[in-house]
């Protein structure tokens, strides 16, 4: 690896269960990068107002709770329950909660030697000068059948036609809010892992970082 001076920032977007949270972790091991996983920010926040009683409906008092959050304590086992996952797809539209959360991301993005953040954004608008940046797809079937998959492996049930039309609808409203949607920078490499294991995601992701990290 070639010499870094300041943090080096890979930026991986991508729609809901694409696998971006397990190639982003396997590439911060990988170069001993800091990750963040940004959905997580979202996502306590609107657990911490669910757990207050408090409205998903003000951007006010969402904004104060995401001003106030911790990014150490974000823990993935209690954030990653469906509801929750649901309130953060409601409260990422509002834009006071999204400059709160963008202001610590991009903090975040500072700590040396580098930095992985995973999100919808991140190439786009939290990290638009990273020197590296991924967009990672698959088809909302295939995306749906590895949440389906997922939920069985760990002893829970599902229905597979509901869990698709729940990929479905997050997705339009990631991609159609008015404030930071989800797509592709112009200048991120697309992997499509539909038809890819998550071994050959990491090979193609690798071999372009390495590229980046070239003297
Ligand atoms: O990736 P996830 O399922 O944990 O994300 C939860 C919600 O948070 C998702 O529906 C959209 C939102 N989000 C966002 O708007 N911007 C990000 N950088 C990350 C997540």
């Amino acid at each position: 690896m070639s010499a870094l001076n300041g943090s080096f920032v890979i930026a991986i977007d991508g729609p809901a269960a694409a696998g971006k949270g397990t190639l982003s972790r396997r590439i911060a091991e990988e170069y001993g990068f800091h990750h963040l996983d940004t959905g997580l920010t979202y996502r306590a926040t609107a657990k911490a107002l669910l757990d207050k009683g408090l409205p998903l409906d003000s951007e006010e008092i969402a904004e104060g709770i995401a001003r106030d959050l911790e990014l150490a304590d974000l823990d993935r086992s209690v954030l990653a329950r469906h509801e929750v996952g649901e309130a953060a797809s409601k409260i990422a539209v509002m834009p006071g909660v999204r400059r709160a959360l963008v202001d610590a991301q991009r903090r975040f993005s500072a700590k040396e030697p580098g930095t992985v953040l995973d999100g919808r954004d991140i190439g786009t608008v939290v990290c638009p000068n990273a020197p590296v940046k991924l967009y990672v797809t698959a088809s909302s079937e295939v995306r749906a059948r590895r949440r389906f998959d997922e939920i069985i492996s760990a002893g829970g049930t599902a229905e597979f036609g509901e869990i698709f039309s729940d990929v479905k609808k997050r997705d339009e409203r990631d991609m159609g809010r008015a404030d930071s949607p989800l797509k592709p920078a112009a200048d991120a490499h697309l992997l499509d892992t539909s038809e890819m294991s998550i071994e050959a995601a990491f090979k193609a992701a690798k071999s372009i970082i390495d590229l980046a990290l070239k003297p």
